[in-house]
Order: structure tokens, then C-alpha cells, then sequence
């Protein structure tokens, strides 16, 4: 999944809300490469989104990957649903999943690109025998749960370190970042080693969508 354009992919966490279909709609004409939407379950994270139902509804109203980010316990659990709702890329988190291993083979075995999403305050060791087995490393820059928080900069070593193994051992996965990424921030993310930039208030907060996604990629800096 490696490829050199730095990917926009826009958190509907940050749309609005009470027209989630023309946000979809406006945002993929903007020219976003992934949509990130955000599940939270109220126990892993203290806030509540949305479930399968929700993204079933939304997956006709965009061609782009849907690009689902699990912060719910026992991801393993309901995983399958997200499958058949419409996701493309199913993220779980490595600190909400005892078996990990065996939740991103499960995740594959359907058909779908596997995602491990690692906590501010989680090392990159924790996941670095499962890198073989996945697409994608979503980074978390804040403290999942909510948009509109700062950047942490200790991220940034992480996405080195990731970057670093990636090369080492040969493995394909993207590095996706996640939380506080903006204008003053995506350039040290993708300079790091970052290929997916995901953004909410940066993108969904800004009149332009596509002027606001324009400034977040590299080749604008
Ligand atoms: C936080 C979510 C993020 C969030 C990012 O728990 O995972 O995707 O929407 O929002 P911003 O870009 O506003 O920090
Ligand atoms: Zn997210």
C-alpha cells in the first residue's frame, strides 16, 4: 500500500452533522483521497458516535475508501458488521484488543485492508510483531475521543521509528496520522514519514474544503 502522494483523508467526526450526506458528497468533489470516520463506543473513548447502520447509509453517497476507526472495546466483536456496512479499512486499536494478532488476520480474512491504531501514551514496540500482518498504522496525535485537540509532538518520533522499521524489514503498511494534523502541523507528519493525513476541524472548520486539503500536501508546502 506504499505509494509516494501524501493521502487527505477528512474526519466526519468534524462534519456537520445534520447533513453527514452532502458533507460526504462536498468533501469527494473537494478532491479527498479516504473518508475517516470515526466509531467511539462510549467505554474505550469517553464520547459516542455512530455505528454500522450510519456508514450503510453514507456508502452510496462516495466513491472513496471508507476508512473506519474503531475506538470501541472488543473490536473483534462487531468488527464483521463495519464489513458489510461499507468499510474498507477497518482500524482497531492495539489497546482495546487482547488478540490482536488474531483480530487483524480475521479483519483481512474478509476481504479488507487491516488497520492498527496506537495511543499517545503506546509504544511503537507494542505492535511491532503484528507489522507483517497489517496495511496500515494509524498514529494517534491526541488522546482519542475528540476533535479539535492539540498536536502532541511526541508523535512525530513514532512515525520516524514506524518508518524506520518499515524500511528495515521490508513491510508495505501506510502510516496514517491522526489528531491535531493542520496546516502548521502536516508538513513535520509527513517530513517524519507520514502517507495519510487525517483531518477533521482543518478540513470540515475551513470554507474551502479543497483549498484547505491543498494545504495540508506536501507539494504545497
Ligand atoms: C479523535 C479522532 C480524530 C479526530 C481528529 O479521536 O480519531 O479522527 O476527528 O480531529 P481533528 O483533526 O480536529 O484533531
Ligand atoms: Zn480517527
Amino acid at each position: 500500500m506504499n505509494q509516494p502522494k501524501t493521502l487527505i483523508a477528512p474526519s466526519i467526526l468534524a462534519a456537520d452533522a445534520s447533513c453527514f450526506r452532502e458533507e460526504i458528497k462536498r468533501v469527494t468533489q473537494a478532491g479527498a483521497d479516504w473518508i475517516h470516520i470515526d466509531v467511539m463506543d462510549g467505554v474505550f473513548v469517553p464520547n459516542l458516535t455512530f455505528g454500522p447502520p450510519v456508514i450503510k447509509q453514507l456508502r452510496p453517497h462516495s466513491n472513496l475508501p471508507f476508512d473506519v476507526h474503531l475506538m470501541i472495546e472488543k473490536p473483534e466483536l462487531s468488527m464483521a458488521q463495519y464489513a458489510e456496512a461499507g468499510a474498507d479499512m477497518i482500524t482497531v486499536h492495539v489497546e482495546a484488543s487482547v488478540h490482536l494478532h488474531r483480530t487483524l488476520q480475521a479483519i483481512r480474512g474478509m476481504g479488507k485492508k487491516a488497520g492498527v491504531s496506537i495511543n499517545p501514551s503506546t509504544s511503537v514496540e507494542s505492535i511491532r510483531y503484528v507489522l507483517g500482518e497489517i496495511d496500515l498504522v494509524l498514529v494517534m496525535s491526541v488522546n482519542p475521543g475528540f476533535g479539535g485537540q492539540s498536536f502532541i509532538a511526541e508523535s512525530l518520533n513514532k512515525i520516524e521509528h514506524l518508518s524506520e522499521l518499515r524500511r528495515q524489514h521490508h513491510h508495505d503498511f501506510l502510516i496514517e496520522v491522526d489528531g491535531g494534523v493542520n496546516a502548521q502541523t502536516a508538513k513535520a507528519c509527513v517530513d517524519a514519514g507520514a502517507d495519510v493525513l487525517v483531518a477533521g476541524s482543518a478540513v470540515f472548520g475551513a470554507v474551502d474544503y479543497a483549498e484547505a486539503m491543498a494545504s495540508l500536501r506536501a507539494p504545497t508546502f
